[in-house]
C-alpha cells in the first residue's frame, strides 16, 4: 500500500488536512492532489464537519507542482490529461470554508493552492511567489488570474515576471493573506478561526462563501442581487429565527443546522 501524502485529522467540528511529502517540500504531484481532493470531498459530505484547515510543514506549505514529474511531459501529455484541470479544479467545488495555514514556501502551485482556499493565515516565515517563469513556463493554476484579483495588476506582474518571493508582511499589506502570526501560532490560529466558523449556521456560512466568490464572477448588480436573494432565503431557516431571537434575549445562539 502506498504511503498517504495527506494527513487527515479532525479537531472537533474542524477537518484538518496536512500535506505530508516533506522530502520534496510538499511538491504537488497528481497523487497528492487526488488524495487532497478526495479528503476535501469527504469532509464536505460529513455532517460533523463545519470548516476545514489545510496546512503543510513549517518549512513549506508547498513548493509548487512536481517539477520532476512534469519535466519530460509533452504538450500531448499535459493536454490529454487536462493537467491542472479536472483534479486541481475540483477543489473549488468544496462548499464548506477552507482556511490555508501557510508557513514557509508557498510557491507556484503551492501559492495557487493557498489562493484557491477561502482565506490564508500566514506564519511570519511564509514566502509567496510564482517562480514558474524561471522554469520556462507560466503559472497554470491561477497565478495569472487569482493573484491579480488578490493583489492588483502591478504586484502580480512583478511577482510573475520576475519570479521574486514576497514575505508574509508584504503579502498581508497586498491583501493576499488575512492575518500574519508567529510560526508557532499559525496552525492554532487557523484552527480557532475554523472552530468559530464551524459554530455558525452552516447554511449562512456556505451562502456567505458562495456570495463572496460570486463577486469575482459577476457584475456588481448581479452580485448584489445574488447576495440579496440568498439573504432572503435564509429567512426560511430555523437558524435565522434562533440567531435573531438569541440576540434579542441576550444569550448565545444554539444553531440547529451546523
Ligand atoms: N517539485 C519537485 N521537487 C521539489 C520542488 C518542486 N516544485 N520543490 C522542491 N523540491 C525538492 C527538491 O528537488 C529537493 O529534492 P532532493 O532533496 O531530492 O534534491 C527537495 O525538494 C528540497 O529542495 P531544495 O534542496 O531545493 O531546498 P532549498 O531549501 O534549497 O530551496 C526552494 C527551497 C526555494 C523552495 C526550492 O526547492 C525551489 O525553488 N523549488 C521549486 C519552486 C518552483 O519552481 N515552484 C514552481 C513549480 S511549477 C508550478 O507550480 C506550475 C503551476 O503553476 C502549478
Amino acid at each position: 500500500m502506498s504511503v498517504p501524502l495527506v494527513k487527515v485529522e479532525t479537531r472537533g467540528r474542524v477537518g484538518l488536512l496536512t500535506l505530508d511529502r516533506p522530502k520534496a517540500l510538499n511538491a504537488l504531484s497528481n497523487e497528492i492532489i487526488d488524495e487532497l481532493a478526495a479528503a476535501l470531498r469527504a469532509f464536505d459530505a460529513d455532517d460533523n464537519i463545519g470548516a476545514i484547515v489545510l496546512t503543510g510543514s513549517e518549512k513549506a506549505f508547498a513548493a509548487g507542482a512536481d517539477i520532476g514529474a512534469m519535466k519530460d511531459w509533452t504538450f500531448q501529455d499535459v493536454y490529454s490529461q487536462d493537467y491542472l484541470g479536472h483534479n486541481w479544479e475540483s477543489l473549488k467545488r468544496i462548499r464548506k470554508p477552507i482556511i490555508a495555514a501557510v508557513a514557509g514556501y508557498a510557491l507556484g502551485g503551492g501559492c495557487e493552492l493557498a489562493m484557491s482556499c477561502d482565506f490564508i493565515i500566514a506564519a511570519e516565515n511564509a514566502r509567496f511567489g510564482q517562480p514558474e517563469i524561471k522554469l520556462g513556463v507560466i503559472p497554470g493554476y491561477g497565478g495569472t488570474q487569482r493573484l491579480p484579483r488578490a493583489v492588483g495588476k502591478a504586484k502580480a506582474m512583478d511577482l510573475v515576471l520576475t519570479a521574486r518571493m514576497m514575505d508574509a508582511a508584504e503579502a498581508e499589506r497586498a491583501g493576499l493573506v488575512s492575518r500574519v502570526v508567529p510560526l508557532d501560532r499559525v496552525l492554532d490560529e487557523a484552527l480557532e478561526a475554523a472552530a468559530v466558523i464551524a459554530s455558525m449556521s452552516l447554511s449562512s456560512v456556505m451562502m456567505a462563501k458562495e456570495c463572496i466568490n460570486r463577486a469575482y464572477e459577476a457584475s456588481l448588480d448581479e452580485g448584489m442581487l445574488f447576495e440579496r436573494r440568498n439573504f432572503h432565503a435564509l429567512f426560511a431557516t430555523e437558524d435565522q429565527k434562533e440567531g435573531m431571537s438569541a440576540f434579542i434575549e441576550k444569550r448565545k445562539p444554539d444553531f440547529k443546522h451546523r
